[in-house]
């Protein structure tokens, strides 16, 4: 099989066919997704908050960023993947471009996504004209969390509905080749998805996006803390995950009487 580009998902959009994204950060997870159907893989920053164990995405680096993408790599073969570039690899477009040459050159993904507005309209044009295909990203942008006050829906008042469509605009003229709307009113985003060439890929954003993406572990219920209220779970692998143990570690310690203790010497 042939791996997706980004001409594919042009076409899928083209066709009015919805896009299907979920996240991955291990080969075994992005062969059971690919084998699956999703059309793109992103190894997101949620790394860290769901495998790194972190609070936030921004203790993550470029160095975790790329191991696990090269591990996405290893593990597909169909999808297309998109590479997260983590806080503070993209602060300006000179350092941004020599660090999702990196990420290139040592994972073999085909995009990189960078959070972000009109601040990243610069990085972008860099990227993409250096033959980098970049997914952008914008309304609720979790690397901002601090400078935004926390996680909430975007675009819910006249202003941040404004913003935002005037960045989807700059961001898709800078040559981003799809966009990530995350938590931003399901009619704001219908509207942007309607009044763009590109996709736009929801998060939390309502049914009317051209794509939808998930966290994956918050689609099969594995985690140790309640999902986002927008996951919807498919399955509770969590639980799954604790019955097998659980009759592991009970037959362990059943099958086998008291072990003897060793001689001691005297
Ligand atoms: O890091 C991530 O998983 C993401 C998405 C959920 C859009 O950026
Ligand atoms: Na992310």
């Amino acid at each position: 099989t042939k791996r997706l580009t980004i001409r594919d998902i042009a076409a899928l959009r083209r066709r009015g066919e919805a896009i299907a994204m979920l996240t991955a950060y291990d080969a075994v997870m992005a062969a059971l997704v690919e084998t699956a159907g999703v059309d793109m893989i992103l190894i997101g920053d949620s790394l860290g908050n769901v495998v790194l164990g972190h609070e936030t995405t921004l203790p993550v680096s470029l160095e975790d960023m790329i191991r696990h993408a090269a591990a996405v790599k290893r593990g597909s073969s169909r999808a297309l993947l998109v590479c997260d570039m983590p806080f503070g690899s993209v602060t300006d477009p000179d350092s941004a471009l020599a660090n999702a040459v990196r990420v290139m050159k040592e994972t073999g993904v085909e995009a990189v996504k960078v959070e972000g507005g009109l601040a990243m309209v610069p990085t972008i044009e860099r990227l993409v004209g250096h033959g980098i295909a970049v997914m952008a990203h914008i309304g609720l942008t979790p690397q901002s969390v601090h400078q935004m006050g926390g996680y909430y829906m975007h675009g819910k008042d006249e202003v941040s509905a404004a913003r935002l469509r005037e960045e989807a605009q700059a961001l898709e003229a800078a040559g981003a080749f799809a966009i990530v709307l995350e938590c931003v009113t399901p009619a704001l985003a219908a509207e942007i998805t309607l009044s763009l060439t590109i996709p736009t890929i929801g998060i939390g954003s309502g049914k009317d996006c051209a794509g939808q993406v998930l966290v994956v572990n918050d689609l099969i219920g594995l985690n140790t803390s309640p999902p986002p209220s927008f996951a919807r779970p498919r399955a509770d692998v969590a639980s799954v995950i604790r019955a097998a143990v659980g009759e592991y570690v009970a037959e362990t310690k059943a099958e086998r009487g008291p072990i003897p203790m060793p001689r001691r010497a005297e």
